[in-house]
């Protein structure tokens, strides 16, 4: 079997029992993720294993889990092993899993230089463009119901477009560029992970829509080269004056690769984050106020003065506002959008007394410390007063709340916290800032402009809050993801 007797004499993490050899615990894993790791971790630990599709998959959790996971060196683990098989056809050559790390690491500081001031300066005002070019176009009435989830991703891949891609590009977005995105999405799933050798058409069109949409992105920076807005602070304009370390210039194909990678690894779980959010503030009015009295407060100075007189939102205020930075915070530790980050073990390794041998398929979950009940009480409720508190009661009321401050207790700094939506280490995401900046501005765009609420089941009469699926790469709320909006007066 492929847990037997290549590893006799090693002390191993204890495996998780099964019924069906090869299967294992896939069913277990593959439908009710944090269930099976919350109980497992109840029974075994903070280390065990379990069969998956004939491989052995090794689970690490809670802080000093984390922090190995994370930390680990290049010669014991590597996430290429792990992710290529589903991401390399997607994302295209010469990016990402496909280089060697160092490479990669040169690709993320490439992305992450283009996060400047400057260029959130201008996001601001893009994302405020398009989330209330959006909503004058799709919430017309005074009171209806609408598809969040739907809405929201729509939102999420036009100011996506419009900051990372460029004018250009966001203006095509409608037509060719739309439906070559759908195409590759379908075909970034994690069936792809083990089915790689099944003909399905999904595959195809997979493969054809990476290339569909590496041309149009190709075309586009032919376009550029030709009629550059120099004032256009677009990612793809930047990516295209990179050079890595050796010289080499960043090729045309990989720049378009990299804008792919880029757009994929932030619509949904950007989208999903503020999808979340949408529904835990549906389900929370006086929430909703205090976030519109904090906006009032912020930019206006006084928490009674007319929603009417709020001026548009600068990339200043966003500093301001640190009770939505709190929901953000906490909605991403409740429904983080990914909940299993993978790398393969290449040398083997000890955790915990434990030898966890090379071949094991290792996981971090950073989403089953941030749901430890002695960590965070009630772990299941979304309160973000958690990583919310004032240090001096009377000092806000000059309108200047930079004395707010999250609490200590979750101390979110280095790899060895409870808390990790964004990973840690050599891995971890670079698109943080850029998230928080777009929830942040489509969230309070919304809230300024709207209440909304929950639906009503006709028959139950409770309200239709959505469950976890967790059929999809990221974690998304089930259908219907309907909300009620009333437009403020
Ligand atoms: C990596 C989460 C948004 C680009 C990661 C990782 C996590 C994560 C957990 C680490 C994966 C690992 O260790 O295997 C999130 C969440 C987001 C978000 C929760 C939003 C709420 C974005 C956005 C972008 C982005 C908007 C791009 C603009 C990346 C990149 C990596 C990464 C390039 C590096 C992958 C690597 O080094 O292997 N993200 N991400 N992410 N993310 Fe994000």
């Amino acid at each position: 079997s492929s847990t037997g007797n290549k590893h006799k004499g090693k002390h191993l993490p204890p495996l998780i029992p099964y019924t069906v050899p090869f299967i294992g615990s896939m069913l277990d894993f593959g439908l009710r993720p944090i269930n099976f790791m919350l109980e497992s971790r109840k029974k075994y630990g903070d280390v065990f294993s379990f069969v998956f599709w004939g491989g052995r998959m090794t689970v690490l959790l809670g802080p000093e889990g984390n922090n190995f996971f994370f930390n680990m060196k290049l010669a014991d683990a590597n996430a290429e092993e792990a992710y290529k098989s589903l991401t390399v056809p997607v994302f295209g050559p010469d990016v990402v899993y496909d280089v060697e790390n160092g490479i990669l690491m040169e690709q993320k500081k490439f992305v992450k230089e283009a996060l400047t001031t400057a260029a959130f300066q201008a996001y601001v005002g893009y994302i405020q463009e398009e989330v209330q070019g959006y909503l004058d176009e799709k919430w017309t009435k005074t009171s209806a119901r609408e598809d969040i989830g739907h809405g929201i991703a729509e939102l999420t891949i036009r100011t996506a477009a419009r900051c990372l891609l460029g004018k250009n590009i966001r203006n095509k977005l409608d037509d060719t560029v739309a439906d070559a995105y759908a195409d590759l999405d379908r075909g970034f799933t994690p069936l792809n992970m083990l089915f790689t050798w099944l003909p399905l058409p999904y595959f195809i069109n997979r493969d054809r829509a990476h290339v569909r949409l590496r041309q149009i992105f190709l075309d586009a920076l032919q376009e550029r080269k030709t009629n550059v807005d120099e004032l256009d602070h677009d990612m793809m304009g930047s990516l295209m004056k990179c050079t890595y370390r050796d010289g080499t210039k960043l090729s045309e194909s990989a720049v378009a690769c990299i804008m792919i990678a880029l757009l994929l690894a932030g619509q949904h779980t950007s989208s999903t984050t503020t999808s979340w959010l949408m529904l835990y503030l549906a389900d929370d009015a006086k929430l909703q106020e205090d976030l519109l009295k904090e906006q009032v407060e912020a930019l206006l100075g006084d928490p009674s003065a007319p929603t009417s007189n709020l001026p548009p939102l600068e990339f200043d205020h966003l500093k301001k506002l640190p009770l939505l930075e709190a929901c953000i915070k906490e909605i991403l530790r409740i429904r983080p959008p990914l909940i299993a980050a993978m790398r393969k073990v290449t040398r083997d390794v000890v955790f915990n007394g434990y030898t966890i041998p090379a071949g094991d398929t290792i996981i971090g979950s950073p989403c089953i410390s941030q749901l430890d009940e002695t960590l965070y009480p009630e772990p299941e409720k979304f309160d973000p007063y958690r990583f919310y508190k004032k240090a001096d009661p009377g000092a806000s009321a000059a309108g200047d709340n930079s004395e707010w401050t999250f609490a200590d207790s979750y101390d979110t700094k280095g790899a060895k916290s409870s808390y990790l939506p964004f990973g840690a280490g050599r891995h971890r995401c670079i698109g943080e800032g850029f998230a928080y900046l777009q929830i942040k501005m489509i969230m309070s765009t919304i809230i300024r402009n709207f209440k909304f609420e929950l639906p009503v089941d006709p028959v139950t009469k409770k309200r239709i809050f959505p469950d976890r699926d967790f059929t999809s790469l990221v974690v998304m709320p089930t259908k219907p993801t309907d909300i009620v909006y009333t437009r403020r007066t």
